[in-house]
Formats: structure tokens, sequence, C-alpha cells
């Protein structure tokens, strides 16, 4: 799959590591910045990564700031995004499959690095069980 990414100020560290794990997983990466620790507005960023994602030039998306809240919240006003902030494996399978998330947001001030790789391997390999559960989807 094609996966966007981007990061704050806040997420730089993680995002390098996510990276390398969607790189093993044999994902491409199209990766939206930032690359320095000055300050930004983390907005722009999840602004790029869901357009890419809504576009469809992305399958999916993954979003990192210090505590994902952010992130979570810009990305869920553009139109198709279903973004899920998930720092606990279990919110990341549901998240796919009950919600058809399209973006992962990560909180790099709340989670370490082992634990963000277990659960982008477990976001990244989840499946949208439908059913229903599309149904509830269109709802929104
Ligand atoms: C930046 O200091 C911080 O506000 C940002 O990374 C994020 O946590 C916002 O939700």
């Amino acid at each position: 799959m094609r996966v966007a990414i981007g990061c704050d100020h806040g997420g730089i560290d993680l995002k390098n590591t996510v990276i390398s794990v969607l790189k093993e997983l044999g994902h491409d990466v199209d990766d939206q910045g930032c690359n320095s620790t000055d300050s930004v507005d983390y907005p722009n960023f999840a602004k790029s990564v869901s357009s890419l994602v809504n576009d469809g030039k992305c399958d999916c998306g993954i979003l990192i700031c210090g505590t994902g809240i952010g992130m979570s919240m810009a990305a869920n006003r553009v139109p198709g995004i279903r973004a899920a902030l998930c720092n606990e494996m279990f919110s990341a399978k549901m998240s796919r499959e009950h919600n058809d998330a399209n973006i992962l947001c990560l909180g790099a001030r709340v989670i370490g690095p082992g634990l963000a790789a277990e659960i982008v391997k477990t976001w990244m390999t989840s499946e949208f069980a439908g059913g229903r559960h599309q149904r509830r989807i269109d709802m929104f």
C-alpha cells in the first residue's frame, strides 16, 4: 500500500520509527514532513496527509503529534477522512474492523517506539468487517 505520513515537531522521532516499520512491511511511504524540531502547526500536516488519502493518491495515512489529539481533530475535518487516535492495540484493530479508519493518529508524547510499532503493524494488517459497520459509517 501507499501510506502518507506526517507529523509536527513533537512527532519527528516517532515518525522515523513508523517509516521504518512501514518499509519493513513492504509499504511505500509518502513523507509529508515535518523534518525538523522547529515549531510548526500540526493542522498543515493533517491537511496534506488527509488530502492525499481523500484524493486516492495514498491508500491510508498516519499522523503523529505530541498527543495525537490535534492531528485527529484536524484530519477529521477533511471530507472522506475517518481518522482514529489509537495509543493501544485494541483500538487500532477495532478502528479498522468497525470504523474503516483510513488515518491512524499517534501521540509521540504518550507512547514509546516499541508500542507504536506494534500499533502500526496491527492497524496495517486489520481489515474492515463491512456489513452493519458500513451502514453506520454511511450515516455520517
Ligand atoms: C505541540 O506542542 C502540541 O500541541 C501538538 O504536538 C499536539 O499534541 C496537539 O494536539
